[in-house]
């Protein structure tokens, strides 16, 4: 048997809320890892949890890399091209990413995003061509739980949802595009609302791996 066919399966978990495994999203998440570790099986798991809130931004020569036709003969340790590529090493080692993360302002919050700026490079993670940017890594499951205060789907959603498209296009762009969403609606809707919307969401989850298995 393949190595890869017996060695456990690795999960990247990313924890987007500044709130950690306080956060509702991170509950999310631990249900769908729960059922990747039931799928897995005897194989096992892996897990690499990755708190994004202490991430720094991209820096000055990480943007003028960016912008340059060539790719820079060395990255310093510290500099944030290094930590990208650190990123994007850790990323494509992952056989699964699992995101755990809030809604914040109708999108993305800001650590994902910082996340995605490290990871989305022009020459490493795709490339540019006349039809437009070709992802280059492997495509993998990607399992995304999200947490919102109010609405997000159905009818009586009462805001735009900028979260799922986005993450949809900036993942796509590097070759992710087998992506799964859950989401807790409505944290901030009440006690019986939040219990309502925790189990409408292990619900979806539980129906999802019920399917695949
Ligand atoms: C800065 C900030 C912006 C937010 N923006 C939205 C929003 O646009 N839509 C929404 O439904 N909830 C919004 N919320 C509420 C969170 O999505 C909600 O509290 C969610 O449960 C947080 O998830 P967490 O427990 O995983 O951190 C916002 C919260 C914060 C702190």
């Amino acid at each position: 048997m393949p190595l890869q066919d017996t060695a456990p399966l690795r999960v990247l978990r990313l924890i987007c809320s500044p709130r950690g495994s306080d956060s509702e999203s991170y509950r999310l998440s631990q249900q769908i890892f729960d059922r990747l570790a039931n799928q897995a099986g005897e194989r096992g798991l892996e897990l690499t949890d990755l708190d994004l809130n202490d991430l720094p931004h991209v820096d000055h020569d990480y943007a003028a890399a960016l912008a340059s036709p060539v790719e820079p003969e060395h990255t310093h340790p510290g500099s944030a091209l290094h930590r990208s590529d650190v990123l994007i090493r850790q990323l494509d080692a992952a056989d699964v990413l699992l995101i755990a993360t809030p809604m914040h302002n109708y999108t993305v919050p800001s650590a994902l995003k910082t996340w995605i700026d490290h990871i989305v490079r022009i020459r490493v993670t795709f490339i540019g061509t006349p039809q437009g940017k070709q992802g280059i890594l492997r495509d993998r499951p990607v399992h995304v739980a999200i947490a919102s205060g109010g609405l997000i789907s159905g009818e009586n959603a009462r805001q735009p949802d900028f979260l799922r498209p986005y993450l949809t296009a900036a993942l796509g762009t590097v070759g992710l595009h087998d992506l799964h969403y859950f989401a807790v609606e409505g944290t901030a809707r009440g006690e019986a609302a939040l219990e309502a919307a925790r189990e409408q969401a292990r619900t979806a989850v539980e129906a999802f791996f019920m399917a695949g298995a």
